[in-house]
């Protein structure tokens, strides 16, 4: 694992708001470089508390330049229980002052998710005038070492920005990722893990030899700070 840095906290509240200052620290430098912060967020279950104390204790950020995308969805209408989209619409999105047209969801409906993949990846290089280059990604780990839906034994398309996914093992199937080329070109990316029951994954991303984990394979030139929790690490707590 390349420049991956560790950082352990005593508990997942810990983590959320050093995260927290990462994410503000990061904003503030983007705006002020380039105008703007483009980030991609991470689904399931752990970054809804690290999302609600965004809204609740950094309203003062500049909301409005950010530039919100996600790392991947799963193929369901935006307001379903399993939607990424509405998990930060409701934990993040519907609190702060970013402007709707600033908010890219990848498109579940009306395509297949091939062409929903493709139609997206049209639109991130719309958004970046080229290949994509977020500034801040947050990614998760799932307990078989994938992160965002990239699964072990799932390979991108050659060259692709976006991936439709068929058959993860992680409910629901069909899913659209961004791809290992499209985190490894964002200029920060972090992974906000906790609980025990990711210690195992934890050590085998982190121990030799090197993992062929999809998390693994995570490697941005400017490295990736994990944000864990010391349950994430085997400690006890
Ligand atoms: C998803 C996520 C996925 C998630 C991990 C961890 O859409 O499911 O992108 O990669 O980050 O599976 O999920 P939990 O945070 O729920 O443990």
């Amino acid at each position: 694992m390349t420049r991956a840095v560790r950082r352990v906290f005593p508990t997942p509240q810990a983590a959320i708001e050093a995260l927290a200052r990462d994410f503000a620290a990061a904003a503030r430098r983007a705006c002020a470089a380039r105008g703007r912060f483009a980030i991609a967020l991470a689904g399931g279950t752990t970054p809804a508390g690290f999302y609600r104390f965004l809204a609740r204790c950094y309203r003062r950020l500049a909301w409005e330049r950010f530039q919100v995308f996600f790392g991947d969805e799963r193929f369901v209408p935006p307001d379903h229980p399993d939607s990424n989209y509405r998990l930060v619409r409701e934990t993040l999105l519907d609190h702060v002052p970013i402007p709707p047209a600033h908010v890219h969801p990848l498109p579940t409906a009306g395509l297949g998710p091939a062409a929903a993949a493709r139609r997206y990846e049209v639109h991130l290089r719309e958004c970046f005038a080229g290949p994509p280059r977020l500034d801040w990604v947050l990614l998760g780990l799932g307990e078989d070492g994938h992160t965002a839906s990239l699964f072990p034994g799932f390979e991108p398309p050659p060259g692709a920005w976006v991936a439709a996914v068929a058959d993860a093992p992680k409910p629901p199937p069909v899913r659209l990722t961004l791809t290992y080329r499209t985190f490894n070109r964002a200029r920060r990316v972090r992974f906000l893990v906790t609980g025990s029951g990711k210690a195992r994954a934890v050590a085998r991303v982190f121990s030799p030899p090197p993992a062929r984990l999809p998390a693994c394979r995570i490697r941005p030139a400017g490295g990736c700070v994990w944000y864990l929790d010391r349950a994430a690490v085997g400690g006890t707590g």
